[in-house]
């Protein structure tokens, strides 16, 4: 079909990689096309409230080595669950849908590019479903989502965590500490497993394998016993000891949101550590610092071929699909089979099983 507008949304929490979809979708757009491309701000909030911007080759330049998302997002604005915060600061919950497809309408769109985690690419399934053509690309540094090898965003997380492992291994050896490193990941342990197996970690702690803290003490002490007073341990935010829960923080941005919002497990497995061992333990919580600053080289080249690839499937009519990366080709799915979906690490995937073989505690019997 002929391409005449399209348009492009980020949605949910920012990554690396966002801007290098916006100028690719932008670049192949217009150059192979010469389509016009129409930045919808703010994630779906813009789509309801009709922010948009228009893209050009010009308004892209320089962006690829950038972090966050030109467009802005949020992980608010569902327009099939809108949380509507009255006066009174109560939380209603309304159906904006409508008027998200009439300004879909509206705006002339051939198509929606819809660059977003699970939550994003189930929203673009239910508009595309009543008729508006969606194409999902998917993103997320939990690297969570189905159907997918690699979302973008995922690879920077993982180096900006071993680059704080390498820096910790140093303190922890110097002072013979236990050294703690929080990481992201919600309920999936990636980040977690391939920071904590490039970086050298001692014992990785991911939410699919609830953690013995008996078995993560004896791998400490079996360490001390062998000369090696200091450990380097990786825990992911959703991690939870056996029998117990997710450590939650109650902040009010969760209640506005509606989400759970993981974090202080480090701190948690910190003060345990140090009440029954003798040795000094110390916690960091990475955070946010996982998400921003400068794409790698592979987030900026996966980025760029999903955008390329989405603004081909629309160019072809392939609607409701997500691009994918899928053995190292690009390819299409349709978004039906992962709305919805998480995509958590197998208890004995290939690289649980690896962590293992080389000496990595998981903090399982
Ligand atoms: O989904 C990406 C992610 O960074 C998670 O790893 C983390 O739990 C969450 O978002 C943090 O969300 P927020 O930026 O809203 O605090």
């Amino acid at each position: 079909m002929s391409l005449k507008r399209v348009g492009i949304l980020t949605g949910g929490g920012d990554c690396c990689g966002l801007n290098a979809v916006i100028r690719a979708v932008t670049r192949a757009a217009i150059i192979e096309y010469n389509c016009e491309v129409v930045g919808i701000e703010g994630g779906f909030e813009g789509l309801i409230e009709n922010n948009t911007q228009r893209l050009t080759i010009r308004a892209t330049r320089d962006i690829l080595p950038l972090g966050g998302t030109l467009l802005g997002t949020t992980n608010k604005g569902d327009p099939f669950a809108y949380r509507q915060v009255r006066d009174d600061g109560t939380i209603e919950i309304l159906d904006r849908s409508a008027e998200a497809i009439e300004n879909f309408h509206t705006l002339g769109l051939d198509c929606l590019f819809v660059v977003g985690g699970e939550g994003s690419q189930e929203i673009g399934y239910k508009l595309h479903e009543k008729g508006c053509p969606i194409i999902g690309i998917p993103k997320t540094i939990d690297n969570d989502l189905e159907g997918t090898d690699y979302t973008f965003g995922f690879q920077t997380a993982v180096q900006v965590a071993v680059d704080a492992l390498d820096r910790l291994t140093t303190t922890g050896k110097s002072h013979q500490r236990v050294m703690i490193l929080e990481v992201m990941g919600r309920n999936a342990g990636w980040i977690a497993l391939e920071a904590g197996i490039s970086g050298g970690a001692h014992i990785i702690l991911i939410p699919e394998i609830p953690y013995d803290l008996a078995e993560v003490e004896k791998k400490i002490r079996l360490r001390a016993e062998g000369g090696s007073s200091f450990s380097i341990v990786v825990v992911g935010e959703g991690a939870r000891e056996k029998g117990g829960e997710q450590i939650v923080s109650e902040a009010a941005a969760t209640r506005l949101q509606g989400v759970a919002q993981l974090g202080g497990v480090g701190n948690y497995l910190a003060s345990r550590l140090g009440q029954n061992t003798d040795l000094e333990v110390r916690c960091t919580v990475l955070g946010h610092v996982q998400r921003g600053g400068t794409p790698t080289s592979f987030d900026r080249l996966l980025g760029t071929r999903l955008g390329h690839h989405a603004v081909e499937a629309a160019a072809n009519g392939d609607f409701g699909k997500l691009v994918v990366l899928n053995c190292l080709n690009i390819s299409l799915i349709p978004l039906e089979d992962i709305a919805g979906k998480v995509r958590t690490v197998p208890a004995d995937h290939q690289l649980v099983r690896c962590a293992e073989a080389i000496g990595i505690s998981l903090g399982r019997c």
